[in-house]
């Protein structure tokens, strides 16, 4: 249930019979003071203005009008004209009680099942993930978690770079010093960086590596087969990277460059026969109307090299192709930096006028900034060099380590490394995706691990507290469904009203995938819940109705704070 969407139908109406034309939608707040009410109605004011009316003659007006009874107990309108809107107690109750047996915690809105496929974490082969990664590999896989929730059907699409010119320069370099394959993944790094370096001082060499390219495109044999234990190299320490750190892709959702390389040759004649792409002193472009390049010239794409080399654009196009006919896709959604921004719309142009997907199919960029250090600059180690995903991760670890020796030095080994990989593992995730993505954030060691303040440890930690008063409580909830839900003071009443916003927050993130508005719902729940877990006794009260009430509070929270960690890929913890 939408408890804003619900209110604001009605209050709708009631402006309409209040002689508002239709078109003067309703603005509906949550009362920051709760005590003028719990929601307020803002809509009225302007629509007076412009019609010329006294604005508390029209709030009265509609507040005539208005069929609340069941839901609201009372309406006051203020000087200025916001109506201000009081939640029944028992109303509340009643809805807080189906939440306790509802599957989906009360997201009753039918979804019409869509096939999504979403671009996401997408490295780069022959190189160790680096921070770069972190963010869309993070929030592309709470998209994945989120839209899956409410019964999208969601195709998860790993665009390695996996193809092109860096191939040819790395076989050609293998070949040339005799090496064998048997290599790790900081091996194949190294000698990658020595084969650009080649590829720049060495003209013979350079050469060698465009046949290279060449005869990997026409699928020699020998050159395949460096390839693919190259890619295979790669890809296995990223599978195990992306266990570590619990993000749902594997090797079934690895959908490379390469696997679009069939499709290319035929791209290009009918992108030409189609007039859309043209020879361009023997290089294929194509134009883009209605955007200019920084000089105010022509914009183009170039799909083809005079060399026949095709590119990463010409790759994308066909990806597109293939999401739309091979998975149907209705939208598919990109999260990279936000530096691809300009390119990415050019190729949903181009894709849109070569009809190679409906009109209808979405396509969403959905970028996000960079991460940076505490001088604002690019977050890197001390040497300038990019700070492999890994090296953070155990930091991360490590000192989550430190922090629990510290709150509870006798822990067993066991439960030590448990909690503290769910800790460190929940705190990189909590900071990236509790930050808008749209902005660059600031990496900060300590604010991230902070047992208070917006950050996955403090929601972890009320957690920990909910359940184990459930636990002690010994109480089985199941044998009292139908006993109400009593509120005798606000700590219980603000809680359980804020938990009706969970559909509101989930729908918003599944149009415009944003988790941050989940995890700012997250700790508004946790802070709540930490106000009536200080200010109300649960477990040693005499009066049994009102501690099922309360237990039923808790079992709620606890319920929230599992299902949105969980879609946010954060882990709970029993203990700390
Ligand atoms: N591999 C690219 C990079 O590291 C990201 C790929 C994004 N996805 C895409 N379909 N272009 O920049």
């Amino acid at each position: 249930m939408n408890i804003k969407k619900l209110l604001s139908k009605k209050i709708h109406q009631s402006m309409i019979q209040a002689g508002i034309p239709k078109k003067y939608n309703v603005i509906l707040r949550s009362c920051k003071i709760k005590e003028l009410g719990h929601y307020q109605i803002n809509g009225i004011i302007s629509a007076a203005i412009d019609l010329n009316i006294n604005v508390n003659d029209l709030a009265i007006k509609v507040v005539k009008y208005l069929n609340l009874k069941k839901i609201v107990s009372k309406i006051t309108i203020s000087k200025l004209g916001f109506i201000n809107l009081f939640i029944k107690k028992k109303w509340l109750s009643k809805q807080i009680n189906l939440l306790i047996t509802s599957k989906t915690l009360g997201l009753t809105k039918k979804i019409v099942s869509e096939n999504i496929v979403i671009d996401y974490s997408s490295p780069n082969i022959a190189k160790e993930m680096h921070v770069g990664h972190l963010r869309s590999t993070i929030i592309g896989d709470s998209i994945v978690r989120i839209l899956s929730f409410v019964g999208h059907n969601v195709i998860k699409s790993n665009h390695i770079g996996d193809w092109g010119t860096n191939f040819g320069i790395l076989i050609a370099f293998l070949k040339l010093n005799n090496k064998k394959l048997n290599l790790l993944l900081s091996d194949i790094e190294k000698l990658y960086k020595q084969a650009q370096k080649k590829y720049i001082e060495d003209i013979n060499f350079a050469k060698k590596a465009r046949l290279y390219v060449v005869k990997l495109q026409n699928k020699d044999l020998s050159c395949l087969k460096i390839w693919k234990k190259i890619v295979d190299i790669t890809m296995d320490y990223n599978y195990q990277l992306y266990k570590k750190l619990d993000i749902k892709l594997t090797c079934f959702d690895t959908m490379g460059e390469s696997t679009y390389n069939n499709m290319l040759s035929n791209i290009i004649i009918d992108l030409k026969k189609k007039g859309i792409a043209i020879n361009n002193n023997g290089t294929i472009i194509i134009p883009i109307e209605g955007m200019k390049n920084i000089k105010g010239g022509l914009m183009a794409v170039i799909i083809q090299k005079k060399d026949g080399a095709y590119l990463y654009a010409t790759t994308d196009i066909a990806c597109i192709k293939y999401r739309y006919e091979k998975f149907k896709a209705n939208r598919i959604i990109y999260y990279v930096d936000a530096r691809q921004n300009q390119y990415l719309k050019q190729i949903f142009h181009i894709v849109k006028k070569a009809k190679y997907v409906s009109s209808n199919v979405k396509l969403e960029h959905h970028m996000f900034g960079m991460i940076l250090n505490n001088k604002n600059k690019p977050f890197k180690t001390r040497e300038g060099k990019n700070i492999k995903l890994n090296d953070l991760i155990n930091k991360s670890i490590l000192k989550a380590k430190n922090i629990i020796l510290k709150k509870n030095p006798f822990l067993n080994k066991n439960m030590l490394e448990n909690l503290s990989y769910k800790i460190g593992i929940g705190a990189i995730k909590y900071a990236d995706l509790s930050k808008n993505r749209i902005n660059n954030y600031i990496f900060n060691w300590d604010k991230m691990l902070s047992l208070h303040g917006n950050t996955s440890l403090y929601i972890q930690y009320a957690y920990v507290r909910a359940i184990s008063l459930l636990k002690k409580s010994n109480v089985n909830l199941k044998n009292f469904l139908d006993l109400e839900i009593c509120f005798i003071n606000h700590y219980e009443f603000d809680l359980a009203i804020s938990f009706l916003d969970f559909e509101e927050i989930i729908l918003k993130i599944v149009n415009e995938g944003t988790p941050h508005i989940l995890c700012n719902w997250l700790y508004k729940i946790t802070v709540l819940f930490t106000s009536f877990y200080e200010n109300c006794n649960i477990l040693n009260i005499n009066n049994k109705i009102l501690k099922i009430s309360r237990l039923k509070i808790v079992f709620l929270t606890s319920l929230f704070l599992k299902k949105g960690l969980y879609l946010l890929g954060i882990k709970t913890i029993k203990k700390i």
